[in-house]
């Protein structure tokens, strides 16, 4: 399957603030991954931002003025919004949340909006006395209860160094709400879907641990990927340097007890569970309670105890599709065959441990009871959504 971008239409009303300047991000993130982007930009917009910009970043002509007659000679407020597949406003000033909550029709933004049966995503960015105001608040919850997706704005520093809660969400968030909006009826919309990603840490003392090379990347991808099909997303990830996709809701554990936790909160009426995760086999017996210390040449030796093996611990649990994962640095297929029985699995994805640690390509062997599939070698993203694709297609066939 495609980007969920690809070849869709969206419409980005801008409105006069000075997050106006991130959209521009925003326009262009969206262009590249394939959507066609139409900017209309409010007067107050073009204060901030010049048109130029915005039609350079989306290679298609900036919309403002409701009296520039159409080269074709349609009227562009009414085409525009019935074809849209998604209208975003971003960022969405008070006065603009009002004139909409309130179906005012005196530009072109306003007159589109009326006009569309698309989903509306809006981003508020204002000062946070504007949007703590009543008026807004209660405007904020019209169009909510309208259906419209209105963002709750982040906290922090405002460009005139007030620092509340008023600012736009920055344009990644914003990419993965589009993309959530857009997949809302993909072949997992209604499904929960559950992730693990990253390597547990074990502690050994308050200062050191035994982990591994697991970078969570391949894990964040598939959560990324589900969301975009339309799944509501639990990642629950091990330390890791990654950004969280956005709209999926994240739960950071250190040690395997703690993802174990963590998994059979989240598996309460999940569908399925996608366990990525590099849990580490063993732990120390005890965590010192200090920093150990060196004694001159002595060594030092740890005891360590197994883990328990979480979604080994799981096979019963018939309700729900579970895929595992085996990295290994020999006899790949029959190991995983072997992992696949004794996990009670219903999938599992093999790789070679050695030829995929930090590096930027994966190929990917995947082991069912019906057979094997290879994915080639490819960057991790694209491995990690063309795996998504193949997981979809077994889940469906398994639910009937
Ligand atoms: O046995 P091995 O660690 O190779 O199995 C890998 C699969 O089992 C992965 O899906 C991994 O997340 C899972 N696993 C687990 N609990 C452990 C070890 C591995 O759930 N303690």
């Amino acid at each position: 399957m495609d980007d969920i971008l690809r070849g869709k239409k969206i419409l980005l009303g801008v409105c006069g603030s000075i997050a106006a300047y991130k959209v521009a991000q925003l326009a262009r993130d969206l262009t590249l991954a394939g959507a066609q982007v139409d900017v209309i930009m409010t007067e107050a917009a073009t204060r901030f931002v010049g048109a130029a910009t915005f039609q350079a970043l989306t290679g298609r002509r900036v919309l403002g003025d409701i009296w520039a007659l159409p080269e074709d000679g349609v009227i562009g407020h009414i085409t525009l919004g019935a074809q849209a597949d998604l209208v975003v406003v971003a960022p969405a000033t008070a006065n603009r949340i009002a004139k909409i909550a309130a179906g005012m029709s005196d530009d072109l933004l306003t007159m589109t909006i009326l006009a569309t049966h698309a989903p509306v995503l809006l981003a508020p960015a204002m000062n946070p006395q504007m949007y703590a105001a009543v008026a807004t608040a209660a405007n904020v919850a019209v169009l909510r209860a309208r259906g419209y997706t209105v963002l709750e704005p982040d906290e922090g520093r405002m460009a005139e160094h007030v620092v509340g809660k008023g600012r736009m969400p920055e344009p990644p968030v914003l990419e993965g709400e589009i993309r959530a909006l857009l997949g809302r009826n993909g072949p997992l919309a209604g499904r929960h879907v559950v992730i693990t990603a990253g390597g547990t840490q074990e502690p050994i003392d308050p200062v050191r641990y035994i982990g591994n090379h697991s970078s969570g990347q391949m894990g964040y991808a598939l959560a990324a990927r589900a969301r975009d099909l339309g799944a509501r997303v639990t990642l629950i990830s091990g330390p890791t340097m990654l950004t969280p996709p956005a709209v999926v809701a994240l739960v950071r554990v250190g040690t395997a007890t703690e993802m174990q936790a963590a998994l059979s909160e989240a598996l309460v009426g999940a569908d399925m569970l996608i366990m990525n995760a590099a849990v580490a086999d063993f732990r120390p017996a005890e965590m010192s309670e200090q920093k150990i210390k060196k004694s001159g040449d002595a060594g030092l030796t740890l005891h360590l105890v197994p883990n328990p093996d979480i979604i080994a611990g799981l096979a019963g649990r018939r309700d729900i599709f579970k895929v595992g994962f085996a990295a290994e640095t020999d006899d790949m297929l029959a190991n995983a065959q072997g992992k696949l029985e004794r996990k009670g699995l219903d999938m599992i994805v093999a790789n070679d441990a050695v030829l995929s640690i930090g590096q930027p390509e994966i190929a990917l062997t995947l082991v069912d009871r019906g057979g094997v599939t290879n994915l080639p070698r490819q960057p991790k993203n694209a491995a990690a959504a063309a795996l998504l694709d193949e997981i979809v297609t077994r889940f469906q066939r398994w639910r009937v």
